[in-house]
């Protein structure tokens, strides 16, 4: 048993270790990119600057009955309030204003966590979720800031700092075209991991007939044959609503492509124009170009359900694992996470990392389209607010699954969901595919 001044010791390093990412991310951006509006689907990034603080001031402090540094800026900072495409108008903190913000709210849980732990009476602080939370959520505000970053034109100077791609090890075998998953009863979902959220409980069972799945997502290479074969302007391989989106957005090829001149192709990556390689899974497709693709090959996007089964479970011994590699912590050589590598790494780059049946690449790189809607596991309840998750179920949205190269490991595991509207490119989103048997 984990004693509290350990929960809380650990419950410090992660708030502290998400902050360093942040300002890591952040500190070679200058001011004039952090307050402008780059697209109508991305906030500015010193609106999320500010929305980290103030998440961490209404769930950190309010929430836990101590007093809050600035109930001004909630209205503001309130993401439903205010959608992505009217943040650029609003009265900002300028970004010395939200670094201080978050630096003032986060002293005082720093100094609360001290006097107090991180655990106590009411379900918001059982195993200290409510900081899990808070630490989750400035994770996916960096992968957001990350897609505002990833297209600028003018480029991002940290790029200079990453890792390079990562490789297979010698005498490791390669992925396997397909893997196989027999049909039968299988575990969906947790009712255990301490700091999963509301989405992905309960735990419960789901019965899959035998299909197949592919050993790693959908590469850059095929999906250059995919466009060599004409498939954006084969109208019967798209469904009628994504035909129609295909033709108002003028979708020709994944967003950051563009032609070499010389037959291949160049992506936009922090503004630096490089050959796209080959081996690395695709990513900025929309889900809708997700489902042309599958039909050009035959095939079928994964449920999510299929998606959570390849991934975790293990249908030799029934046994349902954390990760696809096993219930034990991430490390580096198990998936490309945490951005040290400012992209994916090619597809079969992690064997260590990969599932029971033999799936590679099921977390990090990029995140996986399913064709599942977003709706609500049987038995869920909405904790601790229904804007998390309860208020999207049901709505146009498509779940995503695996988490991607910019992904804290801390917020990812073989259960999360992600969600979103099926139009969407600038997230980190590719696939893979699957079939019946
Ligand atoms: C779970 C990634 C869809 O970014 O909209 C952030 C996460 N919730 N702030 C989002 C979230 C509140 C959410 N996604
Ligand atoms: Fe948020």
């Amino acid at each position: 048993m984990r004693g509290v001044s350990d929960l809380a010791a650990t419950v410090v390093a992660e708030l502290e270790a998400a902050r360093r990412r942040t300002l890591t991310l952040l500190e070679p951006v200058p001011e004039r990119q952090l307050v402008r509006q780059h697209s109508e689907l991305l906030s500015p990034m010193v609106w999320d600057l500010a929305h980290i603080a103030n998440y961490e001031d209404l769930w950190l402090l309010r929430a836990l009955g101590a007093d809050g540094v600035d109930a001004t800026h909630d209205g503001i900072y309130d993401a439903f309030v205010h959608p992505r495409r009217t943040r650029g108008e609003l009265a900002m903190l300028d970004p010395a204003g939200a670094l201080a913000y978050g630096r003032s709210v986060r002293d005082r849980v720093l100094e609360q966590l001290h006097r107090r732990g991180a655990e106590g009476e009411g379900p918001l602080l059982a195993s200290g979720y409510v900081y899990g939370m808070v630490v989750q959520h400035e994770h996916q505000h960096v992968e957001t800031l990350l897609a505002a970053l990833h297209l600028l034109p003018e480029g991002y100077d940290g790029l200079t700092s990453e890792r390079a791609p990562a490789q297979r090890p010698a005498g490791a075998g390669a992925p396997p075209a397909e893997c196989v998953v027999p049909g039968g009863t299988y575990v969906v979902g947790t009712s255990t991991d301490p700091w999963s959220y509301d989405n992905e409980r309960p735990a419960h069972e789901v019965e899959v007939a035998a299909y197949a799945i592919d050993g790693a997502p959908v590469t850059n290479g095929a999906w250059a044959d995919f466009l060599t074969a004409g498939g954006y302007d084969r109208q019967a391989l798209w469904s009628q609503r994504g035909w129609a989106w295909r033709q108002e957005a003028g979708l020709e090829r994944p967003l950051g492509w563009d032609p070499d001149g010389d037959g291949g192709w160049l992506r936009n990556r922090f503004g630096r124009h490089e050959p796209v390689p080959a081996d690395e899974p695709v990513q900025h497709v929309c889900w809708y170009e997700a489902e042309a693709y599958c039909r050009w090959v035959g095939r079928r996007l994964p449920t999510e359900v299929e998606w959570e089964v390849a991934a975790t479970c293990d249908p030799q011994t029934g046994e349902k694992r954390r990760h696809p590699w096993g219930d034990g912590p991430w490390r580096p050589e198990l998936a490309n996470l945490g951005n040290a590598r400012l992209g994916p790494d090619p597809v079969d780059a992690h064997p260590a990392g990969r599932s029971p049946v033999g799936c590679f690449a099921m977390e990090g790189d990029v995140w996986e389209w399913t064709s599942s809607g977003f709706e609500a596991w049987p038995g869920t309840t909405a904790f601790p607010y229904r804007e998390y998750s309860e208020v999207f179920y049901g709505g146009d949205y498509r779940v995503l699954r695996g988490g991607s190269w910019a992904t804290s490991p801390l917020a990812s595991r073989g259960t999360f969901r992600n969600w979103d509207h099926p139009i969407r490119r600038q997230i980190f989103a590719g696939l893979r595919t699957a079939r019946t048997l």
